[in-house]
């Protein structure tokens, strides 16, 4: 028997050893591989933000505190080219004078890059509580090596960066004008969707209206056009904003939204002068039933991801949601089409309305244009400028902004939930891939604990699809990431950046997947496919007959034939010794984390057995293996460590474990000790280890 204490310290020994390899999983994690690189120049400098991809000239464009940095997007680490914008002493002094920056805020912290013409960029910054603006000159060509500010220039950054770094915005410049959605004043009370720069008048949301917007947070803004004619183009933005009837019990807090405008509004000619006259918004619902038949809202919008099709008018919009407050913590991703949300803007207006003020569709008379119509555009060819629309049109969109209908996702339902999960999502990406059955959306959902998750949606049937996590990468080694900004570009690259810094990871990390034709088709990975040796990248470009890849079955049987015999043949038996009374952990790390695990005894050649795990309360089972606990010399024999997926079982290990003597151990262990004290230079292993390490 052994005692208690020596029990004790197996266990704790044995701890230890995990969370050594926990530890050395992360920091490997963190250095760079051929597939991961964090982008490795230091500077004194937090906050970087991606702000623009520049697919022409292959660059990425950076923002953080105090600097801009343009980078190679092939490889980040590349000749970086960087600039130090700080704001001046001075401001820096005044800022401090007015009681701000106990966080560190009295610094220019950079919220804006737009490309402005073929050779420039337009940047903002938050300029110590005073926003600033400039211009950058990249140059004609990438290999210019070009990247510095204009000298001497400084514009206003007012409604164009927040003054406050903490608050969210979002921006655009179309045609020379800016379309910012940010809080213009020092105090950070007065949130607009702006319009400045370029030959357009300046025009904003009507200020401290909350029927138009109530303490919103911007998170998106993009220009999306309507019809062929480009009179009708509109800008959509997204943002998620406080409910009006948050105080009435049941009613959500916050409330995600969708709004617009026309891009050719001038604002009003008696009333709305220099504010919107076609500011319109919805709600976007994103919900799941559960069993019980109660619904639960995800209304807390994180991010939005535009995927452009063929046909620009219709791009899908993937949006990331959490529950809002912090009860029922949970995160869900919808899908929205354009269709359904003109569909809503062409709906009903909503109307407070009855005794107990209840929101109702209005059902009176609606102004001519029709509210939210662009001057000039399809409908209204005769109507040059918003300033010729009627003071009842006019009036009508200041009392009406908000459209009686909520925007349902695609199928009504979320594409990915997670709940009763740690962690919620934070940002998204999209990428559609080709593989050799078919094309594939996959998603990385970047979460609030730093790592990324690779998500593929499966369709099931007409209706419905699965999704299945292809792998989850750890990016940041750090918990509550405030943010973390992804970005797919051409060069098959994803760009994470986050408080601490910018990572690079490659679309196609096909060597995660294993050595086995098997473990490579289960993975289901649609930017990888097995070569016949390897699990390596799959472009459709390169397809050849040779090429497995199951992406809808998951199907090795009918993939990896005459392949999976000869990787068993190859996974070699390991052997491990236990010592006779304590434990012994076997190890065995499937894949995949969607397999089932069983374990298989087999002592002299006789048939394999299941491995009972209830011997006792003897036998542990981890997700990394089993511990055997008191072992005796009956335990010794041969481990096969099973794994079934999609009803595909293959053989992860094949341990021989042997047991030792207490007695002979004990025995041996004394006599090194003997030895070790005082260690002889030529007989103490663990000297000769620390020099070469
Ligand atoms: C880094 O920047 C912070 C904030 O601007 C500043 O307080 C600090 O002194 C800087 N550190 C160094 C080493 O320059
Ligand atoms: C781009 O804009 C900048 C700033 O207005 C100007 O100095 C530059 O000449 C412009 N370049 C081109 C090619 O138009």
């Amino acid at each position: 028997m052994l005692s208690s204490s020596l029990n004790d310290a197996i266990v704790i020994l044995l701890n230890l050893i995990l969370t050594r390899a926990k530890h050395w999983q992360k920091s490997q994690l963190l250095l760079e591989t051929k597939t991961i690189r964090p982008f490795s120049f230091s500077f004194n400098t937090s906050d970087y933000r991606i702000l623009h991809m520049d697919q022409d000239q292959g660059r990425l464009y950076l923002g953080s505190r105090e600097y801009l940095v343009s980078l190679d997007m092939q490889n980040v680490n590349k000749e970086p080219l960087i600039i130090h914008w700080p704001a001046t002493a001075q401001r820096k002094g005044e800022c401090k004078l007015t009681g701000k920056g106990g966080q560190g805020e009295c610094a220019n912290f950079v919220r804006l890059i737009e490309p402005w013409n073929r050779t420039h960029l337009y940047t903002c910054g938050t300029g110590a509580y005073k926003p600033i603006c400039t211009f950058i000159n990249r140059g004609w060509r990438a290999e210019e090596y070009l990247f510095r500010l204009v000298p001497g220039y400084v514009d206003s950054g007012k409604g164009k960066s927040p003054y406050d770094p903490r608050q969210e915005n979002a921006a655009a410049l179309i045609n020379g004008n800016l379309y910012a959605g940010v809080h213009v004043d020092f105090m950070g009370t007065d949130p607009a969707i702006f319009r400045t720069l370029g030959d357009r008048p300046a025009v904003r949301t009507e200020q401290y209206d909350s029927r138009w917007l109530n303490e919103p947070v911007f998170i998106k803004i993009q220009k999306i056009p309507d019809s062929a004619e480009k009179n009708d183009d509109k800008l959509y933005f997204f943002f998620r904003e406080k409910s009006l009837d948050a105080s009435g019990g049941s009613a959500p807090s916050v409330l995600a939204r969708v709004g617009r405008v026309c891009l050719n509004d001038d604002g009003g000619q008696r009333s709305l002068v220099n504010k919107w006259t076609t500011f319109l918004k919805a709600r976007l619902v994103c919900s799941v039933i559960g069993a019980d038949g109660v619904e639960t809202y995800f209304d807390e919008l994180r991010d939005v991801f535009i995927q452009r099709t063929h046909d620009e008018r219709n791009p899908i919009v993937y949006a990331v949601f959490s529950t809002a407050g912090s009860v029922f913590k949970g995160s869900a991703v919808c899908v929205y089409s354009m269709a359904d949300i003109r569909n809503v803007f062409n709906g009903p207006f909503s109307h407070k309305h009855g005794h107990n003020y209840q929101w109702t569709p209005y059902t009176g008379k609606i102004p001519y244009p029709r509210p939210g119509t662009c001057p000039g555009g399809t409908f209204t060819p005769d109507l040059h400028t918003t300033k010729a629309f009627s003071d009842e049109a006019v009036n009508f969109v200041r009392a009406h902004p908000l459209m009686y209908q909520p925007i349902y996702p695609i199928h009504k339902r979320p594409l990915v939930v997670r709940t009763g999960v740690d962690y919620r999502f934070t940002t998204i990406a999209v990428d559609l891939v080709d593989a050799v059955d078919g094309r594939y959306e996959v998603l990385f959902l970047g979460t609030d604990r730093g790592t990324v998750q690779k998500v593929i949606v499966l369709p099931k049937d007409i209706s419905t699809t699965e999704e299945l996590i292809l792998e989850e990468v750890e990016i940041f080694k750090v918990q509550n990431q405030h943010f973390l900004f992804l970005s797919c570009g051409l060069q098959q690259q994803l760009y994470v950046s986050s408080e601490r810094g910018l990572t690079q990871v490659s679309l196609h990390r096909c060597a995660v997947y294993g050595k086995a034709c098997s473990d490579c088709c289960l993975a289901r990975d649609p930017y990888c496919a097995w070569d016949g040796e390897h699990c390596s990248a799959f472009t459709p470009a390169t397809k050849r007959r040779s090429r497995r890849q199951d992406i809808k079955h998951g199907d090795p049987l009918r993939q990896c034939r005459g392949f999976n015999a000869k990787v068993e043949k190859r996974l070699r038996e390991t052997v491990q010794f236990g010592v006779e009374g304590s434990s012994a952990f076997l190890e065995c790390q499937p894949r995949s984390p969607q397999a089932s695990v069983k374990w298989l005894y087999q002592k002299d050649g006789k048939p394999r057995k299941v491995v009972r795990l209830s011997r006792d309360k003897d036998v542990l089972k981890t997700g990394h293996g089993i511990l055997l606990k008191s072992l005796t010399q009956l335990d010794a024999g041969l481990y096969h460590c099973l794994a079934t997926e999609n009803n595909f079982k293959h053989t992860v290990a094949r341990i021989s474990l042997r047991i030792l003597d207490r007695e002979i151990v004990d025995a041996l262990t004394e006599t090194l000790l003997t030895m070790s004290r005082p260690c002889a230079p030529s007989l103490c292993p663990s000297s000769r280890q620390t020099r070469s390490i």
